[in-house]
């Protein structure tokens, strides 16, 4: 049976482009009342009116950023049902030698965002009986891979804050979904919606199996339903989390051959 969020409200940030774009449409296709929040004013403008929904512009990087975006939404269609979690960036500076102010953005934004959002609209859930929080994390966040370093950071703390309150909130009604997918179509690698031929340039990079933003938001529709923690459009994702668990040290060594090969180094 297909959820129906008729009536809920709805807060997806980052939801200008990309999984944020498509988890906006799909919500809104099951009848939520949705707000789409982004740092693109006039892109999430576009996207509320095609769903009709409401559009604020805002930068979840900082705890008032977060609040005021909270703020409009409620004022705009009452309690918040489900937060989707969603705008993310990736590394801005190169690896250890990335400055402090860098390693604070990436971190702001990818990780403490999640409880800016959480601290703003869990407590109101709680009193009205329950509410969703879907986090838009990464494989990332459950085995570390080629991407950057505080991309990789931030969302395993942002993956050991949804767990946290999992185990603390569930029994209060609140439910949390992690989608984490590896390698989607998005503007994360270079895809433009507003230019469609860069659509099909990510499956020209060799990147492996790309999915669609379409097809997230569909795992996590389906994870929502049954009712599970983790969403993974990639199946190969939680296979490699298995075999993480079942031999940690056999695991970083295999992986880090993998990908010193893929960046062609001797290995
Ligand atoms: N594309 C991938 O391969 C991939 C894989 C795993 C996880 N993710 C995650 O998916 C999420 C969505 O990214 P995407 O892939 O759709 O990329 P995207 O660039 O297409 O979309 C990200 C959106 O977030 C917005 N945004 C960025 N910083 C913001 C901020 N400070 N405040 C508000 N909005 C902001 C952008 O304007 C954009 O509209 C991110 O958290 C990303 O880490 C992406």
């Amino acid at each position: 049976m297909e959820l129906d969020f008729s009536n809920k409200c709805v807060v997806v940030t980052g939801g200008a482009h990309g999984i944020g774009r498509a988890l906006a449409e799909r919500f809104a296709a099951a009848g939520g009342r949705v707000v789409v929040a982004d740092v693109q004013a006039e892109r999430a403008g576009r996207v509320a009116e095609r769903i009709g929904g409401r559009a604020v512009t805002c930068d979840v990087g900082s705890v008032d950023g977060v609040s005021a975006l909270v703020a409009e939404a409620v004022a705009a269609f009452g309690p918040i049902d489900v937060f989707c979690s969603n705008a993310g960036i990736t590394d801005l500076g190169d690896g250890l030698a990335s400055t402090p102010e860098q390693i604070e953005r990436i971190t702001a934004i990818n990780m403490l965002s999640h409880v800016w959002a959480a601290q703003a609209v869990v407590p109101t859930m709680v009193e009205r009986g329950g509410g969703h929080l879907v986090q838009t994390l990464s494989s990332a966040a459950l085995i570390t891979g080629p991407a950057p370093m505080g991309y990789t950071m931030a969302k395993h703390g942002a993956l050991g804050f949804a767990e946290w309150v999992q185990l603390n909130y569930a029994h209060k009604g609140i439910k949390v979904t992690c989608l984490c997918p590896n390698v989607v179509n998005t503007g994360l690698i270079g895809r433009d919606e507003d230019v469609p031929s860069t659509a099909e340039r990510a499956h020209q990079l060799g990147l492996g199996d790309v999915v669609e933003p379409e097809a997230c938001a569909d795992h996590v529709f389906a994870a929502m339903e049954e009712g599970r923690f983790l969403a993974l459009p990639h199946a190969a994702v939680g296979e490699s989390f298995e075999r993480k668990a079942g031999d940690y040290d056999r695991w970083l060594e295999g992986t880090s051959h993998r990908i010193r090969r893929m960046r062609g180094e001797e290995v």
